[in-house]
């Protein structure tokens, strides 16, 4: 398996980006990148869904404790995040991470993601104007893009209404970094379209560690082998699919970070548009079962898993097509179904031993 961010693109000129949700499961991915690319980081984070020993494991991966500074701050809280841009005004981009994502809770509590989300996004985005900052890079997701009756999808596929209020969080923030861009003479952004990150680092130190039960696929899987949960249910088999089950396009979280520094690395070179929209998947559809299938070869276990009910809000199907990102950005996918399973039960293992019960997982 290849390592990523050992890149050609090394960043020789020492720019200092900002990262809000740093310690988070891609934004700890993407600091290590971009450190390893040269970059110096300073990384938010309120811990909300996420954990500050995962900082201690980012400078395990990338050393050189000078290059990036951790600090606690929810970016809500204007006051604090001006103080921020006020000690590093030498901050050239922002990559935005910092929200609530799981979809099934915001249909529970609309509200909390509406606030959060959407007054975290104008909060940065009034920072960046007012401290001069031209680069910002806005967490996105393919959930944008709803049901839809062609695939695979590309960056000019139709976005539908969205599913969830987590999913129309995505739709508005696209809306509102595009109308700040526009209305910002110095500002550039990219909206990266994530299809559905999974794995981990291929030093299993940082790895996908929500706060409570896992609700993600992979997560469930992995914690169904460790024994942390009994059984995996598989929702609906019954979809217009090659076996009956879901189909969505599962990406290697540190092909998502590589992407993330190749993004920032265009911006700062001047080479995009005002507002680019990129698709980040690896273009191919993997079932659910399939998954399943993957993970019990490259682990050698059964997987205790049964056949249930369809999930309400549930797409049958989506893939990415990435071309725009390959085209443009120079970026390529370099990891597997396989690798995905591989690192997400290697990662999953050293919970166990070492940080399951400290690591607030129920
Ligand atoms: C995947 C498939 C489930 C759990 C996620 C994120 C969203 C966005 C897109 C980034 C579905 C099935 C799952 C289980 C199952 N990512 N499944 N049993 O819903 O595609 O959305 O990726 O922005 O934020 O939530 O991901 O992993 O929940 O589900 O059968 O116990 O696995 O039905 O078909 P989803 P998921």
């Amino acid at each position: 398996m290849n390592t990523v961010g050992t890149s050609k693109h090394v960043n020789k000129t020492g720019k200092t980006i900002l990262v809000t949700g740093g310690s988070g499961y891609i934004g700890s991915h993407t600091v290590v990148n971009l450190l390893e690319k040269g970059f110096r980081v300073i990384s938010l984070d309120n811990y909300d869904n996420s954990h500050k020993w995962i900082n201690n494991r980012i400078l395990e991966i990338a050393g050189n404790e000078a290059k990036v500074h951790f600090h606690d701050v929810d970016i809500c809280e204007k006051q604090k995040l001006r103080k921020i841009f006020e000690k590093y005004p030498e901050i050239s981009g922002i990559i935005h991470f910092a929200a609530h994502k799981a979809v099934g809770e915001s249909v529970e509590n609309p509200l909390k993601y509406y606030d959060n989300n959407l007054n975290g996004l104008i909060s940065i985005l009034q920072m960046a104007a007012k401290f001069q900052v031209p680069n910002f890079i806005f967490s996105s997701s393919c959930t944008v893009y709803g049901n839809v009756d062609k695939l695979p999808v590309t960056e000019s596929t139709p976005l539908q209404t969205a599913e969830s209020p987590y999913g129309a969080t995505k739709v508005m923030g696209e809306r509102i970094v595009t109308d700040f861009v526009h209305a910002t003479p110095i500002a550039k952004a990219v909206l990266l379209r994530y299809f559905n990150p999974a794995g981990a680092h291929s030093s299993a130190l940082i790895g996908e560690l929500p706060q409570n039960k896992p609700a993600n696929l992979v997560p469930v899987i992995t914690a169904v082998a460790s024994g942390k949960m009994d059984c995996l249910t598989v929702f609906g088999t019954d979809y217009d699919t090659r076996d009956g089950s879901c189909v969505r396009d599962y990406i290697h979280v540190s092909d998502l970070a590589e992407a993330h520094t190749l993004a920032m690395q265009a911006l700062l070179n001047g080479k995009l548009n005002r507002v680019e929209v990129f698709n980040l998947g690896i273009g191919q559809g993997a079932t659910v079962l399939e998954a399943i299938k993957a993970f019990e070869k490259v682990s050698g276990k059964k997987l205790n898993y049964a056949l249930g009910q369809r999930r309400k809000g549930d797409v049958v199907a989506i893939y990415a097509d990435y071309q725009k990102a390959q085209k443009v950005l120079g970026w390529s996918p370099i990891f597997n179904m396989e690798d995905i399973m591989r690192t997400a039960w290697e990662w999953e293992k050293q919970l166990d031993n070492d940080n399951y019960f400290t690591s607030g997982r129920q």
